[in-house]
């Protein structure tokens, strides 16, 4: 296949977007390669794999509720320009969510999607009004348990017929979607709706259900901003609606996954406690291994990024890297000192001194020699 130039590819909202496997590695620009990876991973297409069985689930919920109204797109290139990812969706140039702190940037206006919503205005312009899309995400972010730089989400988006009130609009969604929680919670789940914050929406909501002792937020949704269906090339007397929801915090509660790095599991111990591919599936930790922990400490020099070092921390520990925190923080002489743990475990076996070792000294190595910092 011919493959057309970066922004080309990026703009194509349709399954015709080459797998990102078979895209030449120039195209890689300055995603990590560990990243770079997890774009031919595909989990959410992963027969029986606990996201696959939550896309499903919800792509047939909307099918019964809906018949015929919503078609799920599981293909779509995570590449997308920073155009559809933010300027078309109204998040400001000065968004904390754009910085390359955040963000993986291909280059200077491609980055790899920080949210599925990033599809919805090409769709628009097609002419579409109703979609379910899923795909993987990326964000840089620190390292823990629930913290993973690369999820799915579900997303979806649904037009109505000119001069519809907004207000149905917004019971419809809010229906829609209590009805969606209920399905996955049960139907004696005790739910909530919150205001939220959206530059792409307005109003804007969450969904919260009381879970295990505390509210967890489900999704986040609203109304189309107008300038957004503007942009969208969409009649200015016709509404809608967007929601967006991330798979894994929730699969992770349903299924009773206890870290988020299991999805990216191999071991047939993870995948054989998934056969019934349903949501009545139960994870049990098939063991809990020691973990084995490091500490390194640094002057801050410059412009210091505690995202910078969980991705040493992850390109160079790979999926052993269980949490990286910060564990003391003190000033003298004008200058800040900063003490990071950080905690190696694996799901799957012990691990030794020496292997822990050698990518300690790997990251050290790394840390003194890409970032601000001076090692202590
Ligand atoms: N894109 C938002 C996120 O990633 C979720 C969202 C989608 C909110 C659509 C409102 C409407 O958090």
């Amino acid at each position: 296949m011919r493959l057309a130039g970066l922004r080309h590819l990026a703009t194509l909202a349709n399954s015709s977007v080459p797998a990102a496997e078979v895209m030449p590695a120039r195209i890689r620009g300055r995603v990590p390669e560990a990243i770079w990876r997890r774009t031919s991973a595909r989990l959410h297409k992963k027969p029986l794999h606990p996201l696959c069985t939550l896309r499903t689930e919800i792509a047939s919920y909307f099918e019964n509720r809906h018949p015929g109204v919503f078609n799920m797109h599981s293909d779509l290139s995570p590449i997308v320009t920073t155009k559809q990812c933010f300027d078309d969706l109204l998040v400001p140039v000065d968004h904390p969510s754009r910085a390359p702190t955040d963000t993986y940037y291909v280059d200077d206006d491609v980055v790899l999607r920080t949210h599925m919503t990033a599809h919805d205005v090409a769709f628009m312009q097609q002419g579409k009004t109703a979609l379910l899309l899923c795909g993987d995400v990326y964000r840089r972010d620190t390292v823990d348990r629930t913290h993973y730089p690369v999820f799915h989400q579900v997303d979806s988006m649904r037009l109505y017929p000119p001069a519809t009130e907004r207000a149905l609009i917004q019971r419809d969604l809010q229906a829609d979607l209590t009805g969606l929680a209920y399905h996955l919670f049960g139907s004696d789940a005790k739910l909530r709706w919150v205001d939220g914050y959206f530059p792409f929406t307005s109003p804007s909501f969450e969904l919260e259900v009381f879970w295990e002792g505390e509210w967890l937020e489900l999704l986040g949704c609203g109304l189309l901003h107008r300038e957004v269906l503007f942009k969208a090339n969409v009649a200015s007397d016709v509404n809608g609606w967007a929601f967006g929801l991330g798979l894994e915090r929730l699969a992770m509660v349903l299924f009773q996954i206890p870290d988020i790095r299991l999805f990216w599991s191999e071991d047939e111990r993870f995948a054989s406690q998934f056969s019934s591919g349903t949501l009545s599936d139960r994870f049990k930790p098939f063991s809990s291994f020691p973990s084995v922990e490091k500490d390194i400490s640094f002057w801050v020099n410059g412009n210091f990024h505690e995202n910078d070092l969980c991705e040493i921390a992850r390109s160079l520990g790979g999926d052993l890297v269980e949490n990286v925190s910060l564990l003391d923080r003190f000033q003298r002489d004008g200058n800040i000192s900063l003490c990071y743990r950080m905690v190696f475990r694996s799901m799957e076996r012990s691990l030794t001194h020496d292997e822990i070792n050698n990518i300690y000294y790997d990251i050290r190595e790394s840390v003194a020699t890409s970032l601000p910092v001076t090692l202590r």
